[in-house]
């Protein structure tokens, strides 16, 4: 269930009887040729709420803008800075646990945020270790990608191998389609785009990875092979959730 659609005294009644929330978090940048801008949000959204159908838990808002500095030569991009984003993840988490919520599990869709995401994690236990004050909650925080459960992987490589690529990724266009079937793109691209190497700001990828994509045959997505990945990786999501809340 959404927490935008539930009411206050819902949620007081939820945490009588669990402290758990799935938090998905991505990105708002460019995905090549026929992705859109909103996949690495809407990947990690939809399976949540699939995830969320078994688990009987809470799916917060979903964080939508994430670290992409290096997409933002093409329009469209939105990027946070690592420093924002840690500020927002820390407000956003400190805001649910101020009413009881303590497990936060973080279902991402963009390699980016990895290591700023753990830097928010850092920055909120800081607090409390710092401080030493038995009052303040006691969170915890985990971050899960949807591309990396288990069952979503092995499904990946087997739909896809290696033409599944590292951005604008088969699969991640192909959860999309399934998401939103009504906005199936279509564009010719270069069968054999550059290899990839070694990129800094915004400038050098535009250079480098002149369409946006990554090694990524995109055009091998389907809408069908999208909801086997959102079953598969929402498997994945069901056990993990289940293990990060029974943590002693
Ligand atoms: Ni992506």
């Amino acid at each position: 269930m959404r927490l935008q659609l539930m009411t206050w005294a819902e949620v007081e009644a939820y945490l009588t009887a669990q402290n758990g929330i799935i938090v998905p978090i991505g990105s708002t940048e460019q995905h090549g040729p026929i992705g859109l801008i909103g996949t690495d949000a809407i990947c990690p959204e939809v399976i949540a709420d699939r995830a969320a159908e078994t688990l009987g838990c809470i799916v917060g808002p979903t964080i939508n803008v994430g670290m992409a500095q290096h997409h933002l030569a093409f329009p469209g991009s939105i990027a946070l800075r690592p420093t924002t984003l840690i500020a927002v993840i820390k407000d956003y988490v400190l805001s649910l646990a101020r009413n009881g919520f303590e497990r936060f599990y973080f279902l991402n869709g963009h390699g980016g945020n990895i290591p700023t995401i753990s830097a928010a994690f850092s920055e909120i236990y800081a607090e409390k270790s710092i401080e030493g004050s038995p009052s303040r909650p006691h969170v915890r925080c985990k971050l899960a990608n949807w591309f990396t459960q288990p069952q979503a992987k092995a499904l990946a490589a087997e739909i896809y191998g290696d033409r599944d690529g590292h951005h604008a990724t088969a699969s991640e266009v192909a959860v999309t389609q399934f998401a939103y079937p009504d906005h199936i793109k279509k564009a010719a691209m270069d069968p054999a785009p550059p290899r990839p190497r070694p990129f800094y700001d915004a400038d050098d990828y535009r250079s480098i990875h002149p369409d946006g994509r990554i090694g990524a045959d995109s055009w091998l997505a389907s809408p069908e092979a999208g909801g086997r990945l959102v079953a598969a990786s929402a498997l994945g999501v069901v056990e993990d959730y289940r293990q990060f809340i029974a943590e002693t």
